[in-house]
């Protein structure tokens, strides 16, 4: 028993301790090739933008893991945050801020110190907006370097759709 200190390794050692060093690099050094797809949405009007974006991204050949923040719990993103180069939040504005189901995902990968991504945001909203500047506190505060942040109002058209494109191209690039 090693009492709060997780398991016990009875066998081949190796593998946990290059695991370690492996998860300890990614606190200094950039993560692996990937994007890690963060979505919440109350109307769909986001999550209907999705399309575009993660299309041009899989056309760049960059693998993508999608996650809808309403449903699923923090613990099971944080490890594609932690391993993936590129981020992209895709968030509805919320009562003059971001939607609260991102925020919790955010807050986890500030307390977690996800650092040093490539980054982007997307998200409609109605009158104020609000979200992007979340976005962009968090960005500054995990030194996530923003490659593009588009937002729109109620459901996207075609030139948000065109604009989604290319942030997403870019993130792409940049998360290679
Ligand atoms: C509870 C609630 C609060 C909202 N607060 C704001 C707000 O403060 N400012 C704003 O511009 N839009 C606000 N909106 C509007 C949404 O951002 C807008 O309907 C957006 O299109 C929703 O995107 P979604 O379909 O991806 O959920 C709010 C919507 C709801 C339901």
């Amino acid at each position: 028993m090693a009492p709060a200190h997780g398991l016990v390794w009875r066998k081949d050692p190796d593998r946990i301790i290059s695991l370690y060093k492996y998860w300890a690099t990614l606190a200094t050094e950039p993560a692996g090739l990937g994007v890690t797809a963060l979505y919440g949405t109350m109307y769909r009007n986001t999550e209907r933008t999705l399309d575009d974006a993660l299309q041009a991204i899989a056309e760049e050949g960059v693998p993508i893991e999608v996650f809808n923040v309403g449903l699923i719990d923090p613990s099971f993103i944080l490890p594609s945050l932690w391993t993936k180069r590129g981020v992209l939040v895709a968030s509805p504005t919320y009562e003059r801020a971001m939607f609260p189901a991102m925020v919790r995902v955010l807050n986890f990968a500030s307390i977690k110190g996800v650092r040093n991504k490539k980054a982007a945001y997307l998200g409609s909203y109605a009158w104020s907006g609000g979200a992007r500047e979340v976005f962009e506190d968090y960005a500054t505060k995990l030194n996530w370097e923003v490659v593009g942040t588009h937002q729109f109002t109620g459901s996207a058209k075609a030139e948000d759709s065109q604009k989604i494109r290319e942030l997403s191209q870019q993130l792409a690039l940049t998360s290679k």
